[in-house]
C-alpha cells in the first residue's frame, strides 16, 4: 500500500479504483471549466505570514459550526452519487465524518437513503435539499429528514437548473451504469469496485426511487433534474421552506453579497459560499475570491462557510483567516472514498486535519479562532478589480 500524505494521493488511487464515468463526473467543472480551475488555483494566490518563537503547546483546531461541535470547521459537502464512487458511500463516508467528530451532509441525489444513513449513524447528519415541483414529495422528503433526527437542513440555491459537464453527457452519465460497450469495457478493469458494489445496500438514487412516480429516467442525474427541479424557487419559497422544516438552515450556493443579505433577511443560521465546485455558473470567480466582499457585507450577521476548491488543510486555513467560521469538502473527501471506502475518508480528514494544525503553528497560532487577515498575505489585486 502507497504511503499516503495528501489528498492528491488519495486521488491517483481513486482514479484507479472507480469507473472512468463517477471519476468523470466528481472531477468535472462545466463548459470550459475556468471557475472550477479557478477554484483551487485562487488559494495559491494567497499566502502565509510565518511567525516564530510563539508557544505552540495546546493547540486545537476544535470549534462549532452553527452550534454543534466540530473537532475541525470542515464538514463533509453534499455530493451527488457518493454511493457509486464506492458501495454504501453515504454510509461509510459519514460513519467517518462521525468517528472523526465532524458534520456529514447527504445529498438529495444520494445512493444510500435518510433512512440508510440514520440507521448506520449515532449522531444527527446535515440533510441537502433540492427543490422540486412536486410539492407534497417536497413535504416528505422534508418530513423524513425530521424524522431522521437531521440537525441542519441544507438547502441548495444553485442548482434549479444543471450546468453542462461535457463529460458527464458523453459518457452517458447514470446510477447504476447502463451497460454500453463502452462502460463495460471500462467496468472490466474495475474489478474490486464491481465486486463490492454487487453487495452494495442500494445502487439507484435511494431518496427517490419508490418514493417519487412520473420521471422518465430515474438512473440519470440529467433527466431528473430537468423534469423535477423547481425553476420557479425564489426567496419566497426559501422562507417557507424554512418554516416547513422548523429547525437549523444552511442556504448553499451563495456567491454574491446581495444574495448574502437576502439569505439574512430569510433568517439562515448559515449560508455556504459556493459556486458548486465550478459545476455550475462558469465564469463565475471562485469562492475564496468571492468571500472577503460577502464576508464585508454579512460577516457579523450569518455564520459563512466556504466551499469549493478546498484541498488541503492550508486552504481551509486560509478561508478561516478571511473570516469563514467553516468550510465544506466535496472532492477532497470523495477521492478518500473512491480510493479506500470508510479508511480513505478517514484518511483525508486525517490529511486535512494534521495540515490545518501544523500550518497553525507555523503561523503562530493555536486556536482556529484565533485566525484573522493578520496570518494572511493577500496579493493587492485578489479581488479583482470590474466595472459597475
Ligand atoms: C449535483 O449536485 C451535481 O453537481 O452534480
Amino acid at each position: 500500500m502507497p504511503v499516503i500524505t495528501n489528498i492528491q494521493d488519495l486521488k491517483r488511487i481513486y482514479e484507479r479504483r472507480v469507473p472512468r464515468m463517477f471519476f468523470d463526473y466528481a472531477e468535472s467543472g462545466s463548459w470550459t471549466e475556468q471557475t472550477f480551475r479557478e477554484n483551487t488555483s485562487d488559494f495559491e494566490k494567497i499566502r502565509l505570514r510565518q511567525r516564530v518563537a510563539v508557544d505552540m503547546s495546546g493547540r486545537t483546531t476544535s470549534g462549532k459550526m452553527i452550534g454543534e461541535d466540530v473537532a475541525m470547521p470542515v464538514a463533509l459537502a453534499p455530493v451527488g452519487l457518493t454511493g457509486m464512487q464506492h458501495a454504501d458511500g453515504e454510509i461509510k463516508a459519514a460513519k467517518a465524518a462521525e468517528d472523526f467528530g465532524v458534520p456529514f451532509t447527504l445529498s438529495t441525489m444520494s445512493i444510500n437513503s435518510i433512512e440508510d444513513v440514520a440507521e448506520a449513524t449515532t449522531k444527527p447528519f446535515w440533510f441537502q435539499l433540492y427543490t422540486m415541483n412536486d410539492e407534497d414529495y417536497v413535504r416528505r422528503l422534508i418530513q423524513r429528514a425530521k424524522d431522521a433526527k437531521c440537525s441542519a437542513l441544507v438547502i441548495t440555491l444553485d442548482l434549479q437548473i444543471l450546468g453542462q459537464r461535457h463529460k458527464d453527457l458523453k459518457n452517458g452519465l447514470s446510477a447504476p451504469p447502463k451497460l454500453t460497450p463502452k462502460t463495460i469495457a471500462n467496468l472490466m478493469t474495475k474489478w474490486a469496485w464491481g465486486i463490492e458494489m454487487l453487495g452494495a445496500k442500494r445502487r439507484e438514487f435511494g431518496n427517490i426511487v419508490g418514493h417519487v412516480e412520473g420521471i422518465s429516467d430515474a438512473s440519470s442525474l440529467g433527466a431528473w433534474t430537468s423534469e423535477q427541479f423547481d425553476l420557479s424557487l425564489d426567496w419566497g419559497k426559501i422562507a417557507k421552506l424554512k418554516e416547513m422544516w422548523g429547525g437549523k438552515v444552511i442556504l448553499k450556493g451563495i456567491l454574491d453579497a446581495e444574495d448574502a443579505k437576502m439569505a439574512v433577511k430569510v433568517g439562515a443560521d448559515a449560508i455556504v459560499v459556493s459556486n458548486h465546485g465550478g459545476r455550475q455558473l462558469d465564469g463565475a470567480l471562485s469562492s475564496i475570491r468571492m468571500l472577503p466582499q460577502i464576508m464585508d457585507a454579512v460577516g457579523g450577521e450569518v455564520e459563512v462557510i466556504l466551499d469549493s476548491g478546498i484541498r488541503s488543510g492550508q486552504d481551509v486555513l486560509k478561508s478561516l483567516a478571511l473570516g469563514a467560521s467553516g468550510t465544506m469538502i466535496g472532492r477532497a473527501f470523495v477521492y478518500g472514498l473512491g480510493a479506500m471506502g470508510q479508511k480513505g475518508v478517514t484518511t483525508a480528514l486525517e490529511v486535512i486535519h494534521k495540515e490545518l494544525d501544523t500550518t497553525m503553528a507555523l503561523c503562530g497560532e493555536r486556536k482556529v479562532s484565533d485566525l484573522g487577515r493578520h496570518n494572511l498575505l493577500i496579493p493587492q489585486n485578489f479581488e479583482g478589480e470590474w466595472q459597475d
